[in-house]
């Protein structure tokens, strides 16, 4: 028997699936989203042969997180929305200030090194895009040795990101000189695969954002499009992840809904320092708070 077309989430198998994401992801699903998340763990009740969400939450329980459903699970409860040259003006800046300041910090250096961290990347565009800056904006680009990584809870889209195969939205902020210039285009599929050479610049792996990250030696981290999922713990901890993951000095750039701008104390608590729109600093001498924030 095939799933019902109108199943719903009775209370109590809504609240497991939310303390299921909360407990695992951290993302805070509110009460207000059972019509979308039934309807969205519906199809993938279908695609499994499942008539119920009881039988689905069962399989999700005896999981790991690096499972492939459990990766399937996750993106179906958040978005994975990404593109490349996300936020036009924000790349204007990368490519001018941000540059400025990753050569500034390897002054002196031999060679020169930049390490920086795309957190929850989805499939990719982002720590491509900042490949594709980096490539063409930093002097003497050969004698850099660049790191970027780009980790995601998604194993399903970091696939997508070690591919880097892209279908027309993804693309739509890239123009066709760039299109030809970085990108293979298919037209069979009307895909488009990013050139090896900024492929391999790239490294992508399974971090979720609640627990420490193993390298602390970035000099940017990218943090965007994904706070708006937690709530005020979760927000704390990732954070102190990020601030952790920072060398003194070093930047974190966020996306639009910028959770520490708007009057809240978010800021005071992480440590970080506000330079400009979207990018906050961890001092070179960690303040009290920071240390408090590390306990
Ligand atoms: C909207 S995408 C943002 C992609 C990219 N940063 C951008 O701005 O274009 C949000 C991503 O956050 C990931 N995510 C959600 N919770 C996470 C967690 N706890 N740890 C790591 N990644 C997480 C999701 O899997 C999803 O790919």
């Amino acid at each position: 028997m095939a799933v019902s077309p109108t199943l719903q989430l009775t209370k109590s198998e809504f609240k497991q699936m939310q303390e299921l994401v909360y407990r695992h992801a951290g993302i805070a699903i509110g009460n207000e989203k059972v019509a979308m998340l039934s309807n969205r763990l519906r199809k993938r009740l279908k695609s499994l042969g499942m008539e119920s969400y009881a039988e689905y939450y069962d399989l999700l329980k005896s999981c790991s997180p690096s499972d492939e459903e459990f990766s399937h699970f996750l993106s179906t409860v958040s978005t994975n929305e990404t593109y490349f040259f996300r936020n036009e003006r924000l790349w204007d800046y990368v490519g001018t200030d941000l540059i400025k300041h990753i050569c500034q910090a390897a002054q002196g250096q031999s060679p020169k090194r930049v390490a920086i961290w795309s957190a929850a990347c989805s499939t990719g565009a982002e720590a491509y895009t900042l490949a594709i800056v980096l490539k063409s904006k930093l002097p003497k680009f050969s004698e850099w040795r660049v790191q970027i990584i780009g980790t995601d809870i998604s194993e399903k889209v970091l696939n997508i990101a070690r591919e880097g195969i892209y279908e027309d939205h993804a693309m739509h902020e890239v123009g066709p000189q760039d299109r030809r210039r970085y990108f293979r285009h298919d037209p069979k599929t009307n895909k488009y695969q990013l050139k090896e050479d900024l492929r391999k610049m790239v490294e992508f792996g399974f971090h979720n954002l609640r627990d420490a990250f193993k390298q602390n030696h970035f000099e940017v981290v990218f943090l965007r499009n994904v706070m708006m999922y937690f709530d005020r713990e979760m927000k704390e901890r990732v954070l102190a992840n990020v601030f952790s993951a920072l060398r003194a000095g070093g930047l974190m750039i966020t996306g639009d809904v910028d959770p520490l701008r708007d009057g809240s104390d978010l800021k005071d608590k992480s440590g970080l320092e506000y330079v400009c729109s979207n990018t906050y600093r961890k001092p070179i001498k960690e303040s009290k708070t920071a240390a408090l924030v590390h306990g």
